[in-house]
């Protein structure tokens, strides 16, 4: 997605050979046309899919989530985020290890909101190593519901989150690929979907 690459190009602050912040339009401050414009991109890719629902982690995917969810007409649901002790009654979960935080924690969902007969696209702003897509991934198979595909904003390529997913046969679309960066340096693959 050209207007997104851009972006990232202008604003996008590297501070690492791992880490990108977007902080200015993405994930602290939110550019809300721009997020609209990216819930019309998954809306484009994913739209000839019969999704029931879009599912996303807390916190900062929860505006792409509502953004494919205005674009596909159907309903969003945020996983919470819980430290990782006891499984309550009432919500599936799944758990998960952060490896930039170092920490396990575990996202849950009411059941009351997911179930067989439903047909999911998870969506999220970063895929990096996919532990928390791998987790949400978990948590559909749990309900009985059908995954369709997984759709990111920005793919960290150098990191291992497709090759996770994909090994688990889930279709990965992402909005802005990039294959390596360093400070003042970032280069995006050629994406095929936008
Ligand atoms: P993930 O790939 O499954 O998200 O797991 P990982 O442990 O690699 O990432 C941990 C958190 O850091 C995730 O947010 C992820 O979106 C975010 N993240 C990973 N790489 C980058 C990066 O280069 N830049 C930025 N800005 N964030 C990155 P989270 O813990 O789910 O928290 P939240 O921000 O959604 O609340
Ligand atoms: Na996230
Ligand atoms: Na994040």
């Amino acid at each position: 997605m050209k207007v997104l690459e851009e972006r990232i190009r202008e604003e996008g602050l590297i501070l690492s050979d791992t880490v990108l912040k977007v902080d200015s339009f993405l994930n602290h401050q939110v550019d809300t046309q721009l997020a609209l414009q990216i819930g019309e991109e998954f809306g484009r890719i994913f739209g000839h899919l019969p999704v029931t629902k879009v599912l996303t982690v807390e916190a900062s995917g929860i505006q792409f989530a509502m953004a494919a969810g205005i674009a596909l007409g159907v309903p969003f649901i945020y996983a919470k985020k819980k430290k990782a002790v006891t499984q309550s009654e009432g919500v599936y979960s799944a758990p998960v290890h952060s490896f930039t935080r170092q920490e396990d924690y575990r996202i849950s969902i009411s059941r009351k909101y997911l179930g067989p007969g439903d047909k999911v696209l998870i969506v999220d702003d970063f895929l990096a190593t996919g532990a928390a897509l791998a987790g949400l991934a978990d948590i559909v198979n749990e309900s009985g519901a059908e995954l369709l595909g997984v759709g990111c904003v920005i793919e960290k390529s150098f990191q291992e989150g497709r090759s996770l997913l994909e090994a688990r046969g889930i279709a990965v679309h992402a909005l802005a690929r990039i294959s390596s960066m360093s400070p003042g340096e970032i280069h995006f693959i050629g994406n095929p979907d936008t």
